[in-house]
């Protein structure tokens, strides 16, 4: 008898391998490249390989990787020296760590510790000061590289999580992820600001038009004149009846004058009757004639001729109305279809374009020069590893050649499966109720789904994602894959954690919690108990409204908060959420501190 139960265990596990994970295969087995940094030779690329945990060397004459950097974890980014003998690479962690290697050796020499999940290193021409953006910690750090010491860390906007330097060093671009503020106004952006790396000043803080969001990358011409930035521009003032022409979303480059410090005009990439979803990488060609731009949800390039842009640019007659214009750029660029899945990161070097393909662990190669007839190769950057199921549901939620004309995928609105921090008038609970974009971790966990809980399940409302919101209808066994990617999400260790404990500040916070009974809802380990309440934040057609308790867990990057985005901050929560009128003001905030620990 015991021996048939454990027979039929191990069947069981051994079906459940062979089924659902290719046996054996782990996220370390895949590179997931994002991004490309040529060495200053040009004869070799220093590539990101983020699941990979490492940066590979590639060398551009055998296209073959000579190297490998390897670091515990995944790294984010990396600047090469001028000299090209040293990397110093960025690393995905709450303890974020600029990781100095020997190019030479390939040994590790130093680490220099910033803040909480470091991207976007960028080093001064002279090779003496680097500076990156630590994403979570929403700051800029500047670093001296002969003393390896942080000499400033800046606030900036919200989520800085690309960056680009004039090619004097002087000025630092820096585009931030998200925007921040209320929802609810009718006016919402992310923002680009520029530092003077000398005083470390930020010069100015620029908005996008309303609606952008989910900004990627950044590069600036080669005459230090103009920054451009990839971005969603989300049409989040008219309810999600369809896709046409750029109904819901658009994708953009924005361009920054750099002199004047404005925002020179913002030109939409997509065709009027097909979409070129979530522009990631953004590069000059270094003779400045053409710029260059990813598309992550469409696999594809967009060749654009600068020189005729900022012709068209300059001549339009009704310079307001480009940012709505789907025939801007018709005559002015190529789109080249890639071969491989998920292009992010890019650089050109002489003619060639190099793009980093994420999820087919690969780099695409064009040859710009060729006028005609222009085609991309996919140089395979190891054996393909086969994809798990997991694997499958990241490339299908970030894929946007499933959707009606390609206009989205569900990444444009759900960023790294969180959120673009807009509101959206989805059809889910009828028109005229517009509702703040819902992170996706936990969603599976915490049912019923959706801000009023008209969803009984993830299940249901990634179901509906696909049907209501990509306008498309796919196979059970392909939308499947999306649950045990969603599912696999784990929470960000939060900012707020000191060395990964509580603050002190926190936790009195921790006890104001239970003093005010906010685990009654919002009880451990999920932090919701999974009902419906009115505490008092319905309003207009809302009013008396039960909302679904929502989780707190990863509440410290979710801003705005509340059904409809009214709550800028954490505290502002509490102007409406009901259950705080008995505490004192410094209770108030350690009950906050404690809540953005989550
Ligand atoms: C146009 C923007 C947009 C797109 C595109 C989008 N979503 Fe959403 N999603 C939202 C908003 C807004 C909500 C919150 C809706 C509500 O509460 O009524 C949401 C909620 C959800 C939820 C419920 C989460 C919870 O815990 O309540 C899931 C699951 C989800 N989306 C999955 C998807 C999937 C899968 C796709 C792609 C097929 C997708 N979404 C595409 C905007 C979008
Ligand atoms: C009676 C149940 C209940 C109690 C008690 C309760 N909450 Fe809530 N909480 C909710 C509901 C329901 C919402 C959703 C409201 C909305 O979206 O407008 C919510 C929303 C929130 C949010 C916003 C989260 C987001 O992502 O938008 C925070 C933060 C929060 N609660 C914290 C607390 C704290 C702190 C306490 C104790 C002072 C507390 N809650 C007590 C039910 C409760």
């Amino acid at each position: 008898m015991i021996t048939r139960i454990s027979a039929r265990g191990a069947i069981t596990i051994l079906a459940f391998f062979t089924l659902a994970i290719p046996f054996g295969v782990q996220a370390e087995d895949y590179l997931s490249p994002v991004g490309v940094t040529p060495d200053p030779s040009g004869e070799f690329l220093y590539i990101v390989c983020s699941t990979g945990n490492q940066i590979a060397r590639f060398d551009i004459k055998s296209e073959t990787t000579t190297q490998t950097f390897e670091l515990g974890n995944a790294p984010t980014g990396v600047a090469v020296s001028p000299d090209g003998g040293r990397i110093y690479v960025t690393d995905e962690s709450p303890d974020g760590k600029v990781w100095v290697f020997d190019t030479a050796s390939a040994n590790l020499i130093s680490h220099i510790s910033v803040g909480h999940t470091p991207v976007a290193p960028t080093i001064s021409p002279d090779g003496k000061k680097l500076t990156v953006c630590n994403r979570f910690d929403n700051s800029v750090s500047f670093i001296d590289l002969e003393t390896e010491r942080v000499i400033a860390t800046i606030p900036a906007a919200r989520e800085p999580i690309a960056a680009a330097l004039t090619p004097d060093g002087n000025t630092l671009i820096v585009a931030n992820h998200l925007p921040d503020g209320p929802a609810n106004t009718g006016m919402i952006s992310a923002k680009i600001q520029v530092f003077d790396t000398e005083s470390r000043r930020i010069l100015a803080t620029i908005p996008l038009p309303n609606g952008s969001t989910s900004l990627r990358g950044v590069c600036i011409s080669p005459d230090g004149r103009y920054a451009y930035v990839t971005h969603i521009l989300g049409r989040y003032l008219l309810p999600t009846t369809q896709l046409d022409r750029g109904w819901m979303n658009t994708n953009a480059v924005s361009v920054i004058d750099i002199q004047e410090k404005r925002l020179l005009n913002t030109l939409l990439l997509d065709n009027i009757d097909q979409g070129s979803a979530n522009p990631w990488g953004v590069s000059c060609t270094p003779d400045g004639k053409r710029l260059v731009v990813s598309h992550s949800g469409t696999h594809e390039l967009s060749l654009i001729d600068r020189e005729r842009l900022h012709e068209k640019l300059s001549a339009a007659e009704e310079p307001d109305q480009i940012p709505n214009d789907l025939a801007f750029l018709v005559g002015i660029r190529q789109r080249i279809p890639l071969e491989g899945k998920g292009p992010r990161g890019l650089a050109v070097v002489g003619d060639q374009a190099y793009v980093a393909e994420y999820f087919s662990d690969s780099l695409a190669v064009v040859d710009l020069e060729r006028k005609e007839s222009l085609r991309a190769r996919s140089i395979p950057l190891q054996d393909p590893v086969p994809m798990t199921d997991v694997r499958k549901g990241e490339l299908l939620f970030h894929d946007a050649s499933v959707c009606f004309q390609h206009w989205q995928s569900c990444a444009t609105c759900h960023p790294d499966a969180r959120t673009d921090a807009l509101n959206w008038d989805l059809l889910n609970d009828g028109l005229g109720s517009p509702k703040n974009t819902k992170n996706m971790l936990l969603a599976h966990q915490t049912p019923p789904t959706s801000m009023t809980g008209v969803r009984d399940n993830a299940e249901i409302s990634v179901r509906a994602g696909f049907r209501y919101i990509e306008f498309t209808v796919l196979p059970e066994e392909e939308i499947r894959t999306v649950d045990e990617y969603l599912k696999s999400l784990t929470p960000v260790p939060s900012p707020y954690l000191v060395d990964g404990e509580l603050s002190e500040a926190a936790k009195r916070g921790e006890v104001v919690f239970k003093k005010a009974n906010c685990h009654h809802c919002h009880p451990e380990p999920l932090y919701t108990d999974l009902q419906r309440y009115d505490v008092g934040t319905g309003e207009g057609n809302e009013a008396g409204t039960e909302f679904d308790t929502p989780t707190l867990i990863e509440s410290w990057r979710t801003a705005p908060y509340l059904y409809d985005g009214r709550a800028a901050t954490m505290k502002d929560v509490f102007k409406w959420h009901q259950g705080t009128e008995q505490l004192t003001d410094k209770e108030i905030d350690d009950l906050v501190e404690y809540v953005l620990s989550l």
